[in-house]
C-alpha cells in the first residue's frame, strides 16, 4: 500500500501553525506546556487572517494503493453508491477506456483537484477525505475476461432468501461506484464529474445515497447508530489487524488485492418498531439501547455471555435474537461492514421510509457472508421490523499505483 489510507492532512495542522510563529516566537511554550500555550495562542491566531486555518474539508484519502480506497478507510459521513448498465456496444477496449478515465478523474479528484473537464472546477477544491470505490459486476467481468482471467466463483446475485422481497430497480449492476466523503456537497460534485466520464458506456440502474453522524458531531471511532437507534458496528473486524486483512482482501486470482462486495438495502419499518417497548427492542439484538452492551454485560466490548439465565430460566440473550444468530461458531464466517443510514422520502400514509444501506467486504462471499444470511434467514427476531428490497454483490478489483487504472489486472 502506498502509505495507509486513514484520512491525512494536506496543511499543517493548527498546533504546527501556532508553534512555527506565534507561539514559538516568544518563546514560552516548553515553560508554560504545549496545552496552555495553545490555548492562550489560539485567539490570537484566529483573528489574524494571514494564518490559513486548516479545515476538516481539506483532508484528503490516498487514492492509489495496493487496495482501494474506501473500504479500510474510516467511514466518512456520506456515500452514495451507484449502479450502471453497461450499453451493449461497451466491450473490453471500451471498458479499459473507461476505467482509464474514471481512474484519473477519482485520483484528481480525491486529491481536491478537479476532474480533467470538470466543469464546475471550484467545487473540487474540498475534498473532504474524498473515495472512489469501483465493484465489478458479473456481466463486467463477462465482457472484461479472456482466457486467463480467474473471476471469483461467488460472483453473482446471492441466493434467495425467504424474508427478501427484492425490488429490481434496487438489485444488481455491471459497475457500481461507492463515492463517499464528510461533505455531500463533495460527493454530488464527484459522482456528477464521473458519471459524466460513463454516459457513453452506461447508464445509471439505481442510486443509493447513506449517512451516518456528521464529522465533528461525536467523538471520531464511535460506532455508529442505525434509525432503530441501536449501535451498529460493535463486532466488526477492525482495520488495520491481520484479522481484517485476511478476512477482506483476495489473495490468489485476478482480483488479487481485491475483494468481495455485498449490498443489501435493507428497509426498517419504524413505524412497526414504535409500537415495540424498550426492553423488546433491546431483546430483538440482545444488547442495550443506552451503550450497545450485550444485555449480560455494561460496556459496549464486553463479551456476551450466551450461557447466562434469567429468573425464569431463560437465556438472557434470547436464542432468536439477531447477536446470537448473526455469530457463526466457525470464525471463518465473518466479515467487516461498512454500511450507511438512508431515509427516503415517505409515500402514501408512512411517515418514513428508512433503513439501512448493508455493505460488507468479504474476501470470499459464498464462504463468509452467505451461511450467515442464511442463518439470519431461518431466525432471526429483527426480521420482524427488517425486510431485504434490494440486493448487488460485487468484485472489487485491487488499487492501482499512480499511472495505472483500477482494473488494469484484467483489462490490461
Ligand atoms: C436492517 C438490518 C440490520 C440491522 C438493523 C442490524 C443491526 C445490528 C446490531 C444492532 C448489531 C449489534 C451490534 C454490532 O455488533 O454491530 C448487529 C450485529 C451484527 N450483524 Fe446486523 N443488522 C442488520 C442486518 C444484518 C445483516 C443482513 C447481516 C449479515 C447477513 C448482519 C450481520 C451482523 C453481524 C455479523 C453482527 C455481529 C454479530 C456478533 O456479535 O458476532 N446484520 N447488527
Amino acid at each position: 500500500m502506498h502509505g495507509d489510507q486513514s484520512p491525512g492532512r494536506t496543511r499543517p495542522t493548527r498546533r504546527q501553525l501556532l508553534f512555527g510563529g506565534a507561539v514559538a516566537g516568544f518563546g514560552a511554550a516548553a515553560a508554560i506546556g504545549a496545552d496552555q500555550a495553545l490555548r492562550l495562542a489560539a485567539p490570537v491566531a484566529s483573528q489574524d487572517d494571514s494564518v490559513p486555518v486548516p479545515l476538516p474539508g481539506d483532508d484528503t484519502v490516498p487514492f492509489y494503493g495496493q487496495h482501494q480506497a474506501g473500504i479500510a478507510t474510516p467511514p466518512q459521513a456520506h456515500a452514495t453508491l451507484v449502479a450502471l448498465d453497461l450499453r451493449d456496444g461497451t466491450d473490453r477496449d471500451a471498458l479499459r477506456r473507461l476505467m482509464q478515465l474514471l481512474t484519473d478523474d477519482a485520483a484528481r479528484l480525491a486529491r481536491g483537484e478537479p476532474a480533467l473537464a470538470d466543469s464546475e472546477p471550484e467545487l473540487a477544491h474540498v475534498p473532504a477525505n474524498l473515495t472512489v470505490t469501483f465493484g465489478f459486476g458479473p456481466e463486467l467481468v463477462r465482457r472484461a475476461s479472456t482466457s486467463s482471467t480467474q473471476a471469483p466463483a461467488w460472483l453473482r446475485p446471492l441466493p434467495a432468501f425467504g424474508i427478501d422481497r427484492l425490488e429490481d430497480a434496487w438489485n444488481d449492476g455491471d459497475l457500481l461506484l461507492q463515492v463517499a466523503a464528510d461533505d455531500p456537497f463533495t460527493v454530488a460534485h464527484a459522482l456528477r464529474m464521473l458519471l459524466k466520464d460513463t454516459r457513453s458506456f452506461a447508464t445509471v440502474r439505481w442510486t443509493q445515497p447513506g449517512f451516518r453522524r456528521a464529522r465533528g458531531s461525536e467523538a471520531s471511532g464511535t460506532t455508529m447508530r442505525n434509525l432503530f437507534g441501536q449501535v451498529d458496528g460493535t463486532v466488526n473486524p477492525a482495520p488495520p489487524t491481520v484479522d481484517f486483512e485476511q478476512l477482506v482482501w483476495i489473495t490468489e486470482g485476478t482480483f488479487a488485492g481485491g475483494t468481495g462486495m455485498v449490498v443489501r438495502r435493507i428497509s426498517m419499518d419504524l413505524d412497526k418498531w414504535d409500537r415495540l417497548d424498550r426492553s423488546g427492542r433491546e431483546q430483538s439484538v440482545g444488547r442495550t439501547l443506552a451503550n450497545g452492551a450485550p444485555l449480560t454485560g455494561t460496556q459496549e466490548h464486553d463479551e456476551p455471555d450466551f450461557t447466562a439465565k434469567n429468573a425464569a430460566g431463560f437465556p438472557v440473550i434470547a436464542e432468536f435474537s439477531h447477536l446470537r444468530r448473526a455469530r457463526s461458531e466457525n470464525t471463518a464466517e465473518r466479515f467487516f461492514r461498512r454500511g450507511y443510514n438512508y431515509d427516503d422520502a415517505p409515500s402514501g400514509e408512512q411517515i418514513s421510509n428508512s433503513g439501512l444501506l448493508f455493505i460488507s467486504f468479504q474476501a470470499d462471499v459464498d464462504a463468509q457472508f452467505v451461511p450467515v444470511q442464511r442463518r439470519l434467514d431461518e431466525l432471526d427476531l429483527l426480521n420482524e421490523w427488517t425486510t431485504p428490497i434490494g440486493s448487488a454483490v460485487f468484485a472489487v478489483p485491487p488499487g492501482c499505483a499512480e499511472g495505472g487504472y483500477i482494473g488494469e489486472g484484467i483489462l490490461a
